[in-house]
């Protein structure tokens, strides 16, 4: 049986799409079968932060509509072995998306897949209210903000009454350096105030922003962001690994922040 993901926010753009991209990739190149979903439908991003969109021709919407089979929707590539996606619709018709519909899909994809990881849109709208009841597990994405926080103790909410059993907190972008001069909060005081399990903690790095652009998860990769994500897919599979304090980068003479 697959366990089923919703990658979650309250607040948009901090980073759920990322994290979908790295932590599927990095399940795949530990051998696993991933399958992941893209339900920010209308807009579609996972397939780009992945560097798979030319090889999207079908979506979830077409599956949900019965007129493309599940298998035939499936992206996959050599680039990830054992991973495969299915794109999100980029227009919806009102009503399509339903539990029933999803269920549908997320039984035939545990079929072939160990994990299934699902990109939420941002908030607690239509889309993500259809699709949290199928979940065995929520990661709540929220950056060191007070709004962030604020909005992901709503979500943390909502996952609970929809029956996911386990719900964990995901604190990006961080800047130890903020944190150490006490002007940034500390990944272990916000779950402390959203009385959640943190599943791990992702630096603020520059080098995300030009490797998602260029549809390289961030996983597997040299960089300090990349290490902290290959953790936290150690971590889902399985491994009791402590959660160790960012180390601060040493400021360069031109670097600005
Ligand atoms: N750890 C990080 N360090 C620096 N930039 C990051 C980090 N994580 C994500 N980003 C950048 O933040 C932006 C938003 O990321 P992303 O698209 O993953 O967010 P999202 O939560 O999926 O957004 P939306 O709510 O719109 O779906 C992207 O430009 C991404 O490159
Ligand atoms: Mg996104």
């Amino acid at each position: 049986m697959a366990n089923i993901y919703v990658i979650t926010s309250g607040k948009g753009g901090v980073g759920k799409t990322t994290a979908a991209a790295a932590i599927g990739a990095g399940l795949a190149a530990a051998g696993k079968r991933v399958a992941l979903i893209d339900m920010d439908l209308g807009l579609r991003n996972l397939d780009v932060a992945l560097g798979l969109e030319t090889l999207v021709f079908y979506h979830i919407g077409d599956v949900l509509k019965g007129s493309i089979k599940l298998e035939d929707a499936l992206v996959s590539s050599d680039r990830y072995p054992g991973l495969s996606l299915l794109a999100a619709a980029q227009s919806v018709q009102p009503g399509s998306i339903t539990t029933d519909g999803l269920k549908n899909i997320t039984e035939a994809l545990t079929a072939i897949s160990e994990y299934i990881l699902i990109d939420c849109p941002a908030g607690i709208g239509e889309y993500f209210r259809a699709v949290i009841p199928l979940a065995d597990e929520g990661i709540v994405i929220t950056t060191p903000v007070v709004s962030a926080v604020r909005d992901a103790d709503k979500v943390l909410h909502l996952l609970e009454e929809a029956g996911v059993r386990r719900r964990r907190v995901l604190v990006n972008a961080v800047r130890p350096e903020l944190v150490k001069k006490g002007s940034m909060m500390e990944a272990r005081d916000i779950t402390d105030v959203l009385g959640a399990e943190l599943l791990g903690v992702i630096p603020d790095d520059d080098e995300v922003i030009g490797m998602v652009n260029e549809g390289k998860p961030v996983s597997g990769t040299r960089s300090a962001a990349g290490a902290a994500y290959d953790r936290i897919v150690r971590r889902l599979l399985g491994e009791e690994l402590p959660i160790p304090p960012l180390k601060i980068k040493k400021k360069g003479w031109f670097r600005r922040r």
